[in-house]
C-alpha cells in the first residue's frame, strides 16, 4: 500500500483528464449503460420507455455537470446537480439510492475501458472524487 499524497485539487484535475480523455471517444454512453445493466440486469425496468440516443446525450451532461460541480464557484453545474437529485427522488423517477452502487461502478468500468491512459489508482482518484456529488443525489432521495 503507497501512502496517498494527493491534495483533492490535484484528484479532481487527474479525474477530470481522465474523463476528458475517454468521453472524447464514441460509444461512451452506450458502453456505460451496457456496462449498468451488465452489473444490475433489473436497473432495464426503469428504462422501458426511454429513448436512448437521447438518454446517452443526457447522462454526458449529466457526467459534465458533475465533475464542473467539483469546482468552486460552478453555481450552474450545482444548480443542474440539484435538478437532477430532484428528478431522480422518490417523488419523481424514484431512483433506488442503492442503485447509485452500479452506476458508480458501471462509471469506472467504462472510464477504464475508455481512458487510452488508465492506471489501477485512477479506480480510486473516481471513486473518490464522485462520491461526493453522488452522495449529494443520493441525500436528496427522500425529499423531492
Ligand atoms: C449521479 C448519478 C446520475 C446522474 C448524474 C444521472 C443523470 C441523468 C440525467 C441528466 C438524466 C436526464 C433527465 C434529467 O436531466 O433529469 C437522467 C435520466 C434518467 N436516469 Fe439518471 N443519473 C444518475 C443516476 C441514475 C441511476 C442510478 C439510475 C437508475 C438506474 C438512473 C436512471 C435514470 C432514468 C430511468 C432516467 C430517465 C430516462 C428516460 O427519460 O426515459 N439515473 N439521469
Amino acid at each position: 500500500m503507497r501512502e496517498r499524497k494527493k491534495s483533492w485539487e490535484q484528484k479532481i484535475q487527474i479525474v477530470e483528464a481522465s474523463f476528458r480523455r475517454a468521453s472524447r471517444q464514441t460509444g461512451f454512453a452506450r458502453q456505460f449503460y451496457q456496462n449498468l445493466f451488465f452489473l444490475s440486469p433489473k436497473l432495464k425496468d426503469y428504462f422501458q420507455n426511454t429513448d436512448f440516443e437521447h438518454q446517452e446525450k443526457a447522462l454526458m451532461r449529466g457526467l459534465e455537470f458533475l465533475i464542473e460541480s467539483l469546482q468552486p464557484e460552478q453555481k450552474h453545474a450545482k444548480q443542474q446537480i440539484t435538478r437532477i437529485a430532484q428528478s431522480h427522488s422518490a417523488g419523481n423517477m424514484n431512483i433506488h439510492p442503492h442503485s447509485y452502487y452500479y452506476w458508480i461502478e458501471a462509471l469506472i468500468m467504462t472510464a477504464g475501458e475508455f481512458d487510452s491512459q488508465w492506471h489501477k489508482d485512477l479506480e480510486y482518484y473516481w471513486r473518490e472524487v464522485i462520491s461526493a456529488p453522488v452522495s449529494f443525489i443520493v441525500s436528496q432521495y427522500f425529499k423531492g
